[in-house]
């Protein structure tokens, strides 16, 4: 028996979806900052997705995903009352989340659904959250109302303006830096947002949590597939991350690795679409 998808939320048309799983063992026991590794079919590949939200009383987790290739266009022909084969989870560590202050939370593109979890463990121990997110356009910004349910304020870059500040969140950031003593600052999204963050707020001495998308096949910790250096030195994302100090990552090193199959997803999502 698969997991059932008890609910089903476009939040762009085609390319951004919600899915609520009924997966009460890992509604109990799922923290800020974990994920799980899904595989759709017998023969399908393991992608893995962050638990952006999880109610364990109701014993349902929910992810949200950006349809980029085969797995993720595959998933989103899925609806409610389908059942996915198997949910792997929770994995990885939690987020290392202590009462301290005024925290910021950055978020880009669907990285702003992971980052809600652990904005939300910040607010629920009484840190101040700011939640800083951004995206192309107003269209493409995700769970603003989400974030503003628990954050002191939500602040908003847009590349075109329509909404927030016109530029990238680290505009915004930095902007909030300059006149506020914030204690930590988490962000997830691209890679090169994560990279923008951690050069900034090394300038502004802001200890700063990234957490790392590297490609993960099993996510125990057997198969090295998502090896990142941090400090010098090779961790596996999966059971030691995925979330490290950002000052410390080798961020060039996991975009190389990221585009390392691009050539054969391609492949594989042309036979998927024919
Ligand atoms: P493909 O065409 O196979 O790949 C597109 C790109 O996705 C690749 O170039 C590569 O950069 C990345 N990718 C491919 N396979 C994997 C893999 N097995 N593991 C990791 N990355 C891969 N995406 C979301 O939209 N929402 C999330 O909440 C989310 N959380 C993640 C949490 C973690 C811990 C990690 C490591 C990744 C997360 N991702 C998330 C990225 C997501 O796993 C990939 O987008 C997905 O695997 C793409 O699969 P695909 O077959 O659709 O695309
Ligand atoms: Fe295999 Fe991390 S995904 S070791």
């Amino acid at each position: 028996m698969g997991f059932k998808i008890v609910k089903k939320r476009e939040l762009i048309p085609n390319r951004v979806s919600e899915l609520t799983i009924y997966a009460p063992d890992i509604a109990s026991k799922a923290r800020p900052g974990n994920f799980v590794i899904l595989r759709i079919f017998p023969k399908g590949e393991r992608i893995p997705l962050t638990i952006a939200d999880k109610s364990p009383a109701e014993g349902t987790i929910t992810i949200v995903y950006l349809v980029v290739g085969k797995t993720t266009a595959h998933l989103e022909t899925f609806q409610v009352g389908d059942e996915i084969l198997d949910v792997c989870g929770p994995l990885g560590k939690p987020t290392r989340i202590e009462k301290k202050g005024e925290v910021v939370c950055v978020g880009g593109g669907t990285g702003i659904a992971a980052m809600h979890h652990i904005a939300k463990g910040h607010a629920q121990v009484g840190n101040k959250v700011i939640s800083v997110i951004g995206a192309r356009s107003k269209d493409l910004l995700l769970f603003e109302e989400e974030l503003s349910k628990f954050s002191h304020k939500v602040l908003v870059a847009t590349d075109d303006g329509s909404k927030g500040k016109k530029g990238l969140v680290t505009q915004v950031l930095e902007d909030y830096l300059k006149s506020h003593e914030v204690k930590e600052v988490v962000a997830v999204g691209p890679v090169p947002m994560m990279k923008a963050v951690s050069e900034l707020t090394k300038k502004y001495s802001v200890p700063t949590t990234v957490s790392l998308n590297s490609i993960m096949v099993d996510g125990i910790g057997m198969c090295g597939a998502c090896r990142v250096s941090v400090g010098g030195r090779i961790r596996f994302a999966c059971v030691e991350g995925p979330e490290f100090d950002a000052h410390e990552v080798d961020f060039d090193e996991l975009m190389l690795r990221l585009r390392s199959y691009v050539k054969q997803e391609q492949i594989s999502y042309n036979h998927f679409c024919e």
